[in-house]
């Protein structure tokens, strides 16, 4: 979700202000500085290294011609005059455009695969925009499609023309669903309306299948599901469950929640399940009169006033009401598409926070490692670690796998090094002396615990996924602009941060399946600052080559191709004048940060879900508010992508992209 509205443009129903932060221990961090970390140096002369190394600030760092960095400030002239691009992508790439529809590289087709209101259970009516029922919408696809995986058909095969998509519903463009809706009436709507919108949240499960060129969606699939945040029942597991702070009139137990929300980003297990994210989970409860109880936590997290009016019909998103509800709200939700009587399950053993997203890799040790950030300006970076092995022959032994093992928070120095702070109760600061009195309370507070242990601050953590080619963790920070100068470190090194940047954690042990995710210290790097090369203030960064097309703002979800490449997707571009997209780049060799424009969203659009077939061939991804714009609405939207039909308005979809004639994406 967009937090940062471009100025000019309105924020989304539910996109906080820019003022909201609510890490309250930000506190200056200069001290002596930045020794700034950025990509390319791996490969630098040791000499090049040392120089950059002995930098002071970031001043200082900017004012380096880019022949000292290795990455640009500027669009290269050698490129532009014509010299081959060291990057091992080929595509021709498109340049920065921002209007009413997307666009693709030449030689690729993009395909719109499904949309807000098509049918998904059996059953589902037709879409009728000007007649929106909760009913319908529990059968139909979901608003604002964010994060989307693939699953092939059969289990644990790597088919690539047949599977399952599982697709998250993040929130809803109020303004764009109803026609004269002033998108900050909650208090006017009527009970259809909010329960309209509690359907358009959850989860898609859809099969899928490609006849050729051409995707299309299995009718009246067995495994397709809805879930939504109206009336699915999700089970808590892990430390927290049954926790007294969990409990509520309806649930004496803890251990059952009704309904999940802001489901932002996610990941894929190896062993077929998916993971799920609750972000701003805090925007959807009434937190005007705080339980004195839960005070201290609900202010940490944001509650406050809420975006969504479901208080004034369902009461349990009324914190004066019901006391424990929204601590039951903001973790991690398993999912087994291939089971379509499971019940999803919310791991508590994750930690409870703004989650962005989960990504996992299998540890030289046959653990899981599971990288996650918690997406707010100032907030952190976490890795969990199983406590068991993952069975990869026996997928139903890995169902408690996520219920045991050690959550981390990152600390970032900036002499390049980093550790991994373990939260755990009894240790260090984690007792009852704070408020502590077992595993379960760190994990209801992971904010709290974590600042205790002294964590890193960071410029808002989106996607934090480890390479399966290189064994490292990229690290999205899609920007920051409340950081002061006195608050930069060398891994957050611009103030007033627009842009966002990309970091690389490089864990001891070796490349790819030889990394050690289980080690509590690891290296790092800046993969690129992201922003306008041409504007030294932008103080962007990227490899020499990149072309006027080549660089992004704001980048936000990722996704490596079978060859370890990264494609980069952004969410806030517009506010510097280009569309939201992708962008696609190779992480090592010559090519490294050499960033390739190859997708742009709609006007007023985010790019979300980037996520391909195992063989590589189809690049999934999803146009999240498309015409989310100022004044644009229902009525006189600023585009009507993807129908341009009059009286439809936009509807954010699924779109499969494939080359031509077929053949892996990139070339
Ligand atoms: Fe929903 Fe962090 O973007
Ligand atoms: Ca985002
Ligand atoms: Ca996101």
């Amino acid at each position: 979700m967009t937090q940062n509205p471009p100025e000019g443009l309105s924020p989304a129903v539910g996109a906080p202000g820019e003022a909201d932060y609510s890490n309250p221990s930000v506190t200056t961090t200069l001290g002596d500085l930045i020794a700034a970390r950025l990509g390319g140096l791996a490969q630098a002369p040791v000499g090049r290294r040392d120089a950059l190394r002995g930098l002071g600030a970031l001043s200082a760092l900017a004012a380096l011609p880019a022949a000292a960095t290795g990455l640009v400030g500027a669009a290269s002239k050698a490129h532009a005059a014509g010299s081959a691009s060291p990057s091992t992508l080929t595509f021709a790439e498109i340049p920065h455009i921002l209007d009413a529809t997307t666009h693709v590289a030449e030689g690729y087709n993009a395909q719109v695969l499904i949309r807000w209101g098509d049918p998904v259970l059996p059953g589902a009516p037709a879409f009728d925009p000007n007649a929106l029922k909760a009913a319908d919408q529990l059968k139909q696809f979901g608003y604002n499609n964010d994060f989307l995986g693939y699953f092939p058909l059969e289990r644990g095969s790597n088919t690539s023309t047949h599977g399952l998509l599982t697709i998250n519903h993040e929130y809803v463009d109020r303004k764009l669903m109803w026609s004269g809706q002033d998108p900050d009436a909650i208090d006017t709507q009527t009970k259809e309306q909010i329960d309209y919108e509690m359907a358009a949240h959850g989860h898609s499960v859809i099969e899928v299948k490609k006849d050729g060129d051409t995707w299309s969606v299995v009718p009246d699939s067995r495994y397709a599901r809805r879930f939504s945040a109206l009336e699915t029942e999700f089970t808590l597991s892990g430390p927290a469950a049954g926790h007294k702070r969990l409990r509520t009139s309806a649930d004496p137990t803890g251990t059952k929640v009704i309904g999940t929300v802001n489901n932002c980003a996610g990941g894929v297990t190896p062993w077929g399940t998916v993971l799920i994210a609750e972000e701003n989970f805090d925007r959807y409860f009434m937190g005007e009169s705080l339980p004195a109880a839960e005070e201290q936590n609900y202010k940490r997290l944001g509650i406050k006033k809420p975006d969504y009016g479901w208080y004034r019909f369902h009461p349990r998103f009324d914190t004066a009401r019901e006391p424990n509800e929204a601590n039951r709200f903001g973790w991690m939700i398993e999912i087994d598409p291939y089971d379509p009587t499971s019940t999803p399950i919310k791991r508590t053993a994750l930690g409870r926070f703004k989650h962005e997203g989960a990504n996992v890799i299998v540890n030289h040790d046959g653990r899981l490692a599971v990288y996650a950030g918690d997406d707010e300006r100032f907030e952190f970076l976490y890795k969990f670690l199983t406590k068991n092995k993952v069975d990869l022959a026996n997928p139903a032994n890995n169902k408690h796998l996520l219920d045991e093992g050690t959550l981390y928070v990152a600390r970032f120095k900036d002499d390049g090094t980093m550790a991994w702070l373990p939260l755990v109760h009894g240790h260090g600061p984690l007792t009852a002396a704070n408020g502590f009195n077992s595993q379960a309370d760190v994990l209801i507070e992971t904010r709290r615990a974590a600042t205790l242990l002294g964590a890193t601050p960071m410029d808002r953590p989106e996607d934090v996924e480890p390479n399966p080619v290189t064994g490292s963790i990229f690290v999205v920070l899609t920007n920051n602009t409340k950081r002061k100068p006195d608050q930069v470190d060398a891994a957050n090194p611009r103030p007033a941060n627009e842009h966002g940047h990309i970091l690389e954690i490089i864990p001891p042990g070796g490349k790819g399946a030889q990394a050690r995710h289980e080690a509590e210290t690891a290296t790092w790097m800046i993969f690129l600052l992201a922003g306008n090369p041409a504007k030294p203030e932008d103080g962007a960064r990227y490899h020499p080559a990149t072309t006027e097309a080549g660089w992004l703002s704001c980048p936000d979800n990722i996704a490596f191709d079978p060859k370890g490449r990264i494609w980069i997707a952004t969410d806030g571009a517009t506010k510097a004048g280009i569309a939201d997209g992708i962008w696609a780049s190779d992480v090592e060799g010559d090519g490294r940060a050499l960033t390739r424009h190859f997708f742009a969203t709609p006007t007023g659009a985010e790019m979300c879900g980037p996520f391909l077939t195992p063989d590589g061939t189809t690049f999934f991804c999803c146009v999240q508010h498309p015409g989310d714009d100022k004044d644009s609405t229902f009525d006189k939207p600023s585009t009507r992508w993807p129908d341009f039909k009059d009286g439809m308005p936009p509807r954010p979809s699924v779109v499969a992209i494939t080359r031509k004639g077929g053949g892996e994406i990139g070339q």
